[in-house]
């Protein structure tokens, strides 16, 4: 048997006739880059999220970028995030010429340490700390991190939050949707999210009317009327072909996302013996974006699945810190040691909404016939 980490085919064929309906009405519109599908999606997910305004953008990295400019940050700024993320988290910071600084991570969930954030923000500089423009928890594989603990540091020192929701669309923290804590939350649409675009795609959560208005303009190379540029912006908007297709898909996001909570609890309750599976706090839900096991027998594990057929990923084989393109920033091995040492011992195992129950049972049934 092959099992496949991720397959959008399956997808794409369950829902063709209303995909290729969506797609037509553009193509027969004439209208191909934002327009009313756009608009319609923008409040039909800020709606779900529970903010007043989303925008649609070319990316979720954009829709970080984005985040990140219309709150000031630039040359000479710096901005705290988890080191145990998609490198794009800290990339956007750096093409606005600011400074990552890395947190580490809990233990269990992956997810920004809270107590560690505070820890790092207390000992900067005073130069440093009078520049720090915002905090970016990223809720890791589909789950929440520390919002009640994270925004209230962030208050204590006055410096805002912009959420990376890029995994996790629809979870839920203290029963209230991710995206809706920060000042800002970026959402990516890349098609393998849990709501996935056939292309990239990606949208900007805020309650901010003022940075709505200003993203609408920088999302368009910052004009604020045609061919008239206070400040230089992005060419960053959401096709309306990938809007269509969202459209559709959104109608089966909640339960594309229960799906996954099924497999994740088929695993969990088989797999536990033999493998670390992934903690679920009490207070916030898990979308399984990934389903993330640990185990020291990592690498041995993971090639012996490629072996069965079984296909695996790393989520993250180094962290943020370690990357080359980052080692100007002087990190060493050793400077935040949980994020280090999970990334050895980390294996998503297939997990999407179109995977059957026997593929499921293959996989949990490798797994342990492996440590036995
Ligand atoms: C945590 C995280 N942040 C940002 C991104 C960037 O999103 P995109 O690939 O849509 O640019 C991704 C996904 O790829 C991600 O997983």
């Amino acid at each position: 048997m092959h099992v496949p980490l991720i397959n959008l085919r399956r997808l794409y064929e369950d829902l063709k006739p209303d995909i290729d309906a969506a797609i037509g009405s553009v193509l027969n519109s004439g209208r191909f880059i934002l327009g009313d599908v756009v608009a319609q999606l923008e409040q039909t997910l800020a709606h779900y999220v529970g903010t007043s305004y989303a925008l649609g953008v070319a990316s979720g990295t954009d829709a970080l970028l984005l985040a990140l400019r219309v709150i000031g940050v630039g040359q000479g700024d710096f901005v705290i995030t988890t080191t145990f993320t998609f490198f794009a988290t800290p990339e956007v910071i750096i093409r606005l010429g600011a400074t990552p600084i890395f947190v580490d991570i809990e233990p269990q969930t992956y997810n920004m340490d809270p107590e560690h954030l505070d820890i790092v923000i207390k000992h900067l500089p005073p130069s440093v700390r009078s520049r720090l423009k915002a905090i970016i928890p990223v809720h890791l594989y589909g789950q929440s991190a520390d919002m009640d603990e994270i925004t209230g540091i962030a208050t204590k020192y006055g410096v805002p939050v912009v959420e990376d929701l890029a995994q996790a669309l629809g979870a839920e923290y203290k029963g209230k949707k991710v995206g809706s804590f920060g000042l800002l939350g970026g959402v990516s649409f890349f098609p393998t999210k849990n709501l996935p675009a056939f292309g990239d795609a990606g949208m900007i959560f805020t309650d901010d009317s003022t940075l709505y208005e200003k993203i609408k303009t920088y999302r368009i190379h910052g004009a604020t009327k045609k061919y008239y540029y206070p400040d230089w912006g992005y060419n960053s908007r959401l096709d309306a072909i990938q809007a269509a297709i969202l459209s559709v898909n959104f109608k089966h996001l909640e339960e594309w996302n229960e799906r996954r909570k099924a497999i994740a609890a088929k695993y969990d309750a088989k797999l536990q013996a033999v493998v670390e599976t992934p903690a679920k706090k009490h207070d916030r839900t898990h979308i399984y974006h990934q389903y993330t096991i640990r185990t020291p027998e990592r690498d041995n594990l993971r090639k012996f699945l490629q072996e069965k057929g079984i296909e695996t990923a790393i989520h993250y084989p180094i962290p943020c810190h370690l990357q080359p393109a980052l080692s100007y920033l002087g990190y060493r091995g050793g400077d935040l040691p949980v994020s280090e040492k999970v990334s050895k011992e980390v294996l998503s195992l297939p997990i999407f909404q179109y995977l059957s129950e026997d593929e499921v049972d293959y996989v949990i049934d490798t797994i342990v016939g492996f440590f036995r």
